[in-house]
């Protein structure tokens, strides 16, 4: 992905030095781990990428919220968002039950870095209420939960995928994300993650659902984010590199757009250059 960069936990802070000080309020971290395997262990470890970064942010940047993505696409060996069980006829299921616990272990491992915020991605049913269960009984009853809720099959994750090594090695993710027809049922997931006790409920992509985000805002009263997602992102960049179009003022009038939805927040890969550029536009 143009512009982006995967960083060892020494250079993420350094990074999120600069953001601070660029008046970015928070961050959203995903893990690319050393070892992958079927069970995506690597992805609860105590000394793991997330949490060893978690800690070191949270130590030396005390005032930026830290924000954690809790999936297991990037630390199964297979790619998918849970713990898959192979059908002898060649198709699978994801085994919503095993993953639960395995997502549980996960966010509660981010919490116990300290995380302030975990942000479960994975779009299994129940993920909600089973981490809220799981860090409440931990103790963790202050962390915030930022549900993925309405999450669709995109062909936007491109560039993630190649970043973070998480394309399915099989099969697709259609039967755990929506189908990108679905209005009501986007309304629904919305609703269900909110009665399991999200914080903040998510829209993604952003662009190409910006009427997604309009009526989730007016129908619940709930913080909105939503998520500029990569291919948005690397379309632009790319635009903007052959010249036809200009970077900055296409960035800012898509980042408008989104927040005119009515996203409370915009989770995005142009946030150090529009940070960048707002403050040039206040000297
Ligand atoms: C999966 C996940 C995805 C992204 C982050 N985590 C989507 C997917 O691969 O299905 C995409 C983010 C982006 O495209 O910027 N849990
Ligand atoms: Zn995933």
């Amino acid at each position: 992905m143009p512009g982006q960069y995967r960083f060892s936990p020494d250079e993420a802070l350094r990074e999120v030095r600069e953001l601070h000080k660029l008046g970015i309020p928070a961050v959203l971290l995903f893990g690319v781990p050393k070892k992958k395997d079927s069970m995506a262990r690597s992805a609860y470890a105590p000394d793991g990428i997330v949490q060893q970064t978690v800690r070191l942010i949270r130590e030396k940047v005390p005032d930026i919220l830290i924000v954690t993505d809790v999936c297991l696409c990037q630390y199964t060996d297979h790619g998918h968002c849970g713990i898959v069980k192979k059908k002898r006829d060649g198709t699978f299921t994801v085994d919503n039950d095993a993953t639960m616990e395995l997502l549980s272990r996960v966010a509660l491992s981010h919490a116990r870095a300290g995380a302030h915020v975990v942000a479960p991605s994975a779009m299994m049913d129940g993920q909600v209420k089973a981490i809220r269960e799981t860090l409440d009984s931990a103790g963790f009853t202050e962390t915030l939960i930022l549900a993925y809720s309405a999450k669709f099959a995109s062909s936007f994750y491109g560039p993630f995928r190649e970043a973070a090594e998480s394309t399915p090695s099989f099969g697709d993710r259609s039967a755990y994300q929506m189908n990108p027809s679905q209005v009501r049922e986007a309304l629904r997931e919305v609703q269900q993650d909110i009665e399991e006790g999200a914080d903040i409920v998510m829209v993604k992509p952003a662009l190409v659902y910006l009427d997604i985000i309009s009526r989730v805002r007016e129908k619940f009263n709930i913080p909105v984010a939503a998520f500029n997602v990569s291919g948005e992102y690397s379309m632009v960049k790319s635009a903007a590199e052959k010249r036809y179009l200009d970077e900055k003022r296409v960035t800012m009038e898509i980042l408008t757009s989104i927040k005119r939805a009515g996203a409370d927040i915009i989770v995005t890969y142009h946030a150090k250059s529009a940070a960048s550029w707002l403050r040039e536009g206040q000297k």
